[in-house]
């Protein structure tokens, strides 16, 4: 059977992952009783998701007013900026059971739930946002780290002075060439070459069926981390290692589940981690694979909890979330130069 939505009133302590010790702080929301079932908008005006190095002043001014509305927003708010970041450590470090499962916990990664619930956070976040600044067209910006113009971080996350800036990531690497293979060769031309080939063999190569890409089946009842698929456990995960901060005890803010929504970087990143289940799907010839959407009804309805643009807590599933076209965003087109890189 699929796993259920979490029950908001039995979410507990919460682990840090890293370590194994229980956290101090309280990454559980606001609690309501009353749950909606979401119903997707219908698409009047498709947003556009914009490559976050190609973007113009004015994008940058407008998203870091939005950011900036959301981080000022009431505590106790479910759309203020932290509660955002509490939502990654509510589903990722055990504050949540799989319901009627007695204390089976509930985990979002290494599996094949990875893409669905980060499709429905960064679209819940990307709506809060709109509404904060009267603009429903806003759409998030994709750190293209798969493109090399794209392999450092977005120039705009690095202002101090703006709401997109978090002072705890790794400072040597604040304008480094991403090294997807952490190899620490110091010739930039060498590792963007070498991040095209990882590249190439995530999203093509190393897939023989859906389930490489996507991760393990995880169903009601099963261990959390049956698996993840390639791009999760690949680029994903080194650019977490990438930005996070060693100086850090475990790695905050992007380098730990508890801690990773506390950067704003972290909603740019998995919008191009989201890029890639598009990809993937709609966007690869020579991509051998012959089923590109699982259809197995326990991953299909899989729900999850969220609490929506009006603060109204809903309850989302997996089949509303496997076209992005139907949630009304695209993607900017930017060519794919890792398709070229076969090893
Ligand atoms: Cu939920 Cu990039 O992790």
């Amino acid at each position: 059977n699929p796993i259920k939505a979490p029950e908001l009133d039995k979410c507990g302590v919460a682990t840090n992952l890293n370590t194994g010790a229980m956290l101090d702080i309280n990454c559980c929301p606001p609690m309501s009783q009353d749950i909606i079932d979401y119903q997707l908008p219908p698409v009047v005006h498709m947003k556009v998701r914009p490559s976050a190095h190609r973007v113009s002043p004015e994008y940058i001014f407008k998203y870091n007013m939005a950011i900036d509305r959301m981080k000022r927003l009431p505590k106790d708010d479910p759309r203020n900026f932290m509660q955002q970041a509490n939502i990654h450590c509510a589903y990722c470090n055990g504050a949540y059971d799989q319901p009627g499962q007695g204390t089976l916990d509930l985990q979002v990664h290494n599996s094949w739930l990875f893409f669905p619930f980060h499709r429905w956070y960064l679209y819940f976040y990307e709506r809060i946002l709109g509404k904060l600044i009267g603009d429903p067209t806003f759409a998030l910006p994709f750190w293209n780290w798969d493109n090399p113009k794209g392999m450092t971080i977005p120039p705009m996350f690095l202002d101090p002075k703006s709401a997109l800036y978090d002072s705890k990531r790794n400072q040597d690497n604040l304008k480094a060439v991403l090294d997807l293979g952490m190899t620490r060769n110091k010739d930039p031309l060498q590792v963007v070459s070498n991040n095209l080939t990882i590249m190439y063999t995530e999203m093509v190569r190393g897939n023989a069926s859906v389930y490489d890409f996507m991760g393990k089946p995880y169903r009601e009842g099963d261990k959390v981390n049956p698996g993840p698929g390639s791009a999760e456990r690949g680029s994903h995960t080194a650019i977490h290692v990438f930005v996070g901060d060693p100086r850090e005890p475990s790695g905050e803010d992007l380098g730990n589940f508890y801690s990773a929504g506390r950067d704003p970087l972290f909603y740019s990143h998995h919008a191009n981690v989201d890029r890639m289940w598009t990809l993937w799907q709609y966007f690869l010839p020579n991509n051998k694979v012959p089923e590109k959407t699982i259809t197995d009804p326990d991953f299909l309805n899989t729900s999850f909890l969220f609490y929506d643009e009006n603060a109204q807590l809903v309850r989302v599933t997996v089949k509303d979330c496997v076209d992005n076209l139907r949630m009304g965003y695209d993607l900017e087109r930017i060519d794919l130069p890792w398709l070229d890189y076969r090893p």
